[in-house]
């Protein structure tokens, strides 16, 4: 079998079979295949697409790549929830502390940042000490003896992706429904869960920007993950706007911890509840109102925050920081974006957003940056609000004052102020099961 012949065939629109798939994350795998070659097919595949049966092959053949987590071990039901990546979305911070809270098992394994979008692992290590990489025994002993356990991605987890996710990256290849799915879908079958709720993100800010092309790669997702003997449901979500008010990692952190506090923003408190409403429901727990309900309770009677508390404990993080999330080391220069405009906030272009907090430091350029984790955005106005010319609109915060001129013209750039009122878009566009 000929790399050449596989990508000509897909550059051509006929369909791959099996053994060329395999051939191919094989070839990815074992380093066999030059990334010009790799680059070349993931842009064949961009273009010409898959169909459903490529598509999980290719998702078979990621999950297979490495090593997989020995779930055997972990005593009792594991529910993972995922999501395709947006700006301002810490709601794994929030979710999955709700739901090991109640008796659900969560093994929770995440990503960095990429491109616009922020990671969980980032989010993490922003919290002083806090150790994103474990054993497997660890791991697998933290979630017997707590119920969470949170970690990135180790290089022998579906390596296949984390060599095709890197070159995606910097090959405009990321926003391929087939390359997504099979990347996703690959990474949560490899870790075993017994039930997984997506959550996809639609609009301006995720990689899918309409509705229908999100609720096509839901679908696709669920059908792939039934297909392995998963329980599986994925949430459209609005990603048309940050979720909540923080953009960067420890003031996402700290919106967060102050969610399970019973004081977070309203959107991002719903969008958390509802996923965990809907993961307690997949693992068993009733149905979704009542895990709704439960998730709320745990959040009012602070259960949900004492297990955060407790994770960030294990994992040798401070645990202070999150009792006193006021105390999180603060940027140390500030500058205010003002409006240019009176009028409603009519559009915010959620990428630029997030392209902007990545020019304060808050995310990387390339896998070698350093991330200032203090640095970001804290938004005080969102679509649909009301703003005086010169009223406050974001917050931007660095270590480096230089860093706000180019921020600023993007963040203003990305926001359109106009007289009308916007109408008001869902937060939650569909459930796909
Ligand atoms: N998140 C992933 O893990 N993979 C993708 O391809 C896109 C988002």
């Amino acid at each position: 079998m000929r790399m050449y012949d596989i990508i000509k065939k897909k550059r051509d629109g006929e369909e791959l079979s099996k053994e060329e798939i395999n051939f191919f994350i094989r070839g990815v795998t074992d380093g066999s295949i030059p990334d010009y070659q790799i680059s070349a097919l993931c842009m064949a595949i961009y273009f010409k697409g898959m169909t459903v049966r490529e598509t999980c092959d290719l998702t078979y053949a990621v999950r297979d790549s490495g090593e997989k987590l020995d779930s055997s071990q972990i005593q009792g039901i594991r529910v993972d929830k995922h999501s395709t990546g947006g700006v301002g979305d810490k709601t794994s911070l929030v979710v999955a502390p709700i739901v090991a809270s109640l008796g659900v098992k969560v093994a929770k394994m995440s990503g960095r940042g990429l491109g616009h979008t922020g990671g969980t692992v980032d989010k993490l290590e922003a919290i002083k000490g806090f150790q994103t990489t474990l054993s497997d025994e660890e791991f697998v002993s933290q979630v017997n003896s707590i119920g969470l356990a949170i970690v990135g991605q180790s290089k022998q987890f579906a390596p296949a992706d984390k060599k095709l996710y890197a070159l995606r990256d910097v090959t405009a290849t990321v926003d391929s429904m087939p390359l997504i799915a099979a990347s996703i879908m690959g990474k949560k079958l490899a870790a075993d869960d017994d039930c997984i709720v997506l959550d996809v993100k639609t609009g301006s800010g995720s990689f899918m920007k309409t509705v229908e092309r999100s609720k096509e790669l839901a679908r696709l997702m669920v059908d792939i993950g039934k297909n392995a003997g998963k329980k599986m449901t994925a949430l459209i979500t609005n990603m048309d706007r940050p979720l909540g008010y923080a953009i960067g990692n420890s003031l996402e952190v700290i919106e967060a911890v102050e969610t399970l506090m019973g004081r977070g923003p309203e959107d991002f408190t719903e969008v958390s509840l509802t996923l965990a409403g809907h993961m307690l429901s997949l693992a068993g727990m009733g149905t979704v109102e009542e895990c709704i309900q439960k998730a709320k309770d745990s959040i009012s009677d602070g259960s949900a925050l004492r297990k955060l508390i407790e994770t960030v404990r294990a994992q040798g993080g401070d645990e202070t920081l999150i009792e006193h999330p006021e105390t999180f080391e603060k940027a140390k220069y500030s500058h205010s974006v003002l409006a240019q405009r009176s009028g409603y906030i009519a559009s915010a272009d959620t990428e630029s957003y997030g392209i902007a907090s990545l020019l304060l430091g808050a995310g990387r350029n390339t896998a070698e940056d350093e991330i200032d984790y203090k640095a970001g955005i804290l938004l005080k106005k969102k679509t649909g609000d009301y703003v005086q010319k010169g009223e406050e609109i974001a917050v931007l915060l660095a270590d480096d004052e230089s860093l706000f001129q180019a921020a600023e013209e993007t963040l203003l750039a990305a926001t359109e102020i106009s007289i009308e009122r916007p109408v008001e878009e869902p937060l939650i566009y569909g459930i796909v099961k």
